[in-house]
């Protein structure tokens, strides 16, 4: 039993997984004059279903499809989530420089694999699984995707500029 209760002790007392990436742990460690007022998103109960709600093309890019998933309508435009895939082979040259004109945007990577240059960070290789955070105003170029790319997209606010710049 003495054994037992150690071994669960000593368990308990690494870090779990959940600890990890539980927001309050990291919250702990950001400077105080760094953390953000605790204004709320108020949002209803949202449950965005593939049936009703398929890709459709015609957003910013011609060779993407975009599954919009709600967050502007629930939140008053102050967030946006969408999925976005790969329907054409990656043009020549990319996705040509640009910038986007928002608050936060974050972007997982669901399916494929592709390669990103940032501004200030140089080329970075994503695959299935990666996520990133793509400073507000930060120049960039999708340089290369797969066939089978797909991405999950969040930003804030919902609608905002993207500004194509030239190289
Ligand atoms: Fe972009």
């Amino acid at each position: 039993m003495v054994t037992l209760a150690a071994d669960w002790l000593g368990v308990m007392a690494k870090p779990c997984p959940l600890e990890r990436v539980w927001h309050y742990g990291r919250m702990n460690e950001i400077p105080e004059e760094k953390k953000m007022s605790s204004s709320k998103i108020d949002s209803p109960f949202v449950v965005n279903r593939i049936k009703d709600n398929p890709f459709i093309s015609g957003g910013l890019r011609v060779y993407r499809e975009y599954r919009d998933l709600g967050l502007a309508e629930a939140t008053g435009g102050k967030v946006h989530a969408q999925i976005i895939r790969t329907t054409k082979p990656c043009p020549e040259g990319g996705s040509g420089m640009h910038y986007h004109d928002l608050d936060f945007q974050m972007v997982f990577c669901l399916k494929g694999r592709s390669t990103v240059w940032f501004e200030g960070q140089g080329e970075q290789n994503f695959e299935a699984g990666d996520s990133w955070v793509q400073p507000p105003g930060i120049k960039h170029n999708v340089l290369y995707y797969s066939e089978d790319y797909e991405v999950m997209e969040i930003t804030l606010p919902a609608e905002y500029e993207t500004v194509q710049v030239k190289e």
